[in-house]
């Protein structure tokens, strides 16, 4: 292949991250696309501050010590017997729940400083300017998303965990990586979708009425970003040739298989569960057996389950063939995440979030426009 770009369309047409030369053509200046036009002006109406007590205030106090955040039935690891008996014999349930969440945010921020600095090398890739517009507009939101969960974790914990190595190493390869396409499957399609997913269920589970605002106002900005990569699906995909896209799609099951391996794995943490008392070894077997039931694959079937929210951006974006069907079937039931329409998990909680945001940003103003933008 020639094009390790793979660029099928003008608005993402994409040039090497070195090559300054190709951003400074004199045609370049006259073309721009007005394709983010409308993503680009909505980010005033979701506009928050995470410095900004108006719209969220990090010094409202939680009892971290006694309030378990996430019930146990959204804590993978209390799923498993010998865990959850060990715990309940030694009352140390609740501190070892909210480590947990521990963990999840530190993923999370260390996701968020990987989208930061993803959007801004789209913009050393992207030849549009809008596009490139859009991906700075990104950056910032990115940068506020950094500043917002590492306040929350000083506030509740005081430092976060180190990232995981498998989501460390996917973070590195697609920052790194010069071809768009492994950036916008990665960042803009997984990761992002993976945040959304992870984000409504926070939004509905989390006892802490400060993590609830937090992912809220988190996803106002979200669910653009994830839309970004949708729209770019939607213009190249159909437009590849059938090696190309079997390149693609292979390179989205190796993201896909990286984020699962993240969540699920407790050999990241051996001495997490070493510190409660846990033998890691034990939690790995019991989690191979709790893996294999039925009830797991019943857990997928709820909608804010982030594994499906991914596998239905995929499918719907003509990235699982034949050739991946069995492999993404080992999670959910394709036939039935084929019927199932078009909304984003969290679209709705976005929108409530920027209907919100509007009434702070603008108060004299009425303009619903923008809160239907997300969801289009
Ligand atoms: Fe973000
Ligand atoms: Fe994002």
């Amino acid at each position: 292949m020639t094009d390790g770009n793979i660029t099928k369309d003008i608005v993402y047409e994409a040039v090497a991250p070195d090559d300054f030369e190709s951003m400074i053509e004199l045609d370049r200046y006259e073309k721009r696309s007005t394709a983010f036009d409308k993503i680009i002006s909505a980010t005033h109406d979701h506009f928050w501050d995470p410095l900004d007590k108006k719209y969220i205030d990090f010094d409202e106090p939680f009892d971290i010590e006694h309030v378990q955040m996430m019930p146990d039935d959204q804590i993978f690891q209390l799923q498993i017997p010998y865990v959850r008996d060990h715990l309940e014999k030694t009352g140390q349930k609740v501190r070892f729940a909210n480590e947990m969440q521990l963990w999840s945010f530190s993923s999370i921020l260390h996701g968020e400083q990987g989208a930061l600095n993803l959007s801004a090398s789209l913009c050393h890739v992207l030849k549009d300017q809008g596009a490139q517009e859009y991906a700075a507009n990104q950056t910032r939101e990115e940068a506020r998303h950094v500043t917002a969960f590492a306040k929350y974790i000083k506030s509740r914990w005081g430092r976060p965990r180190p990232c995981g190595t498998v989501l460390k190493a996917l973070l590195v390869d697609i920052i790194s990586a010069p071809e768009v396409y492994k950036k916008i499957i990665g960042m803009q399609m997984l990761v992002e979708g993976l945040a959304m997913g992870a984000f409504a269920t926070g939004y509905k589970y989390n006892q802490d009425p400060l993590a609830k605002k937090l992912f809220q106002l988190v996803m106002t900005d979200e669910a653009f970003h994830h839309k970004f990569g949708k729209i770019w699906a939607d213009r190249t995909i159909p437009r590849m040739s059938e090696d190309e896209r079997n390149v693609v799609e292979d390179w989205a099951a190796h993201c896909f298989q990286s984020l699962v391996m993240n969540l699920g794995s407790p050999q990241q943490q051996a001495e997490m569960y070493a510190s409660f008392g846990l033998d890691p070894e034990k939690v790995v077997a019991g989690l191979m057996e709790i893996r294999s039931e039925a009830r797991t694959r019943e857990r997928l079937r709820e909608s804010t389950n982030i594994f499906r929210v991914l596998i239905k951006t995929l499918l719907k974006a003509g990235l699982i063939s034949d050739r991946t069907k069995a492999f993404y079937g080992n999670y959910v039931d394709m036939d039935e995440l084929k019927s199932e329409g078009d909304r984003m998990v969290g679209d709705d909680i976005a929108e409530e979030g920027i209907a919100y945001l509007q009434t702070i940003n603008f108060k004299d103003r009425s303009n619903a426009a923008a809160i239907r933008i997300a969801a289009e």
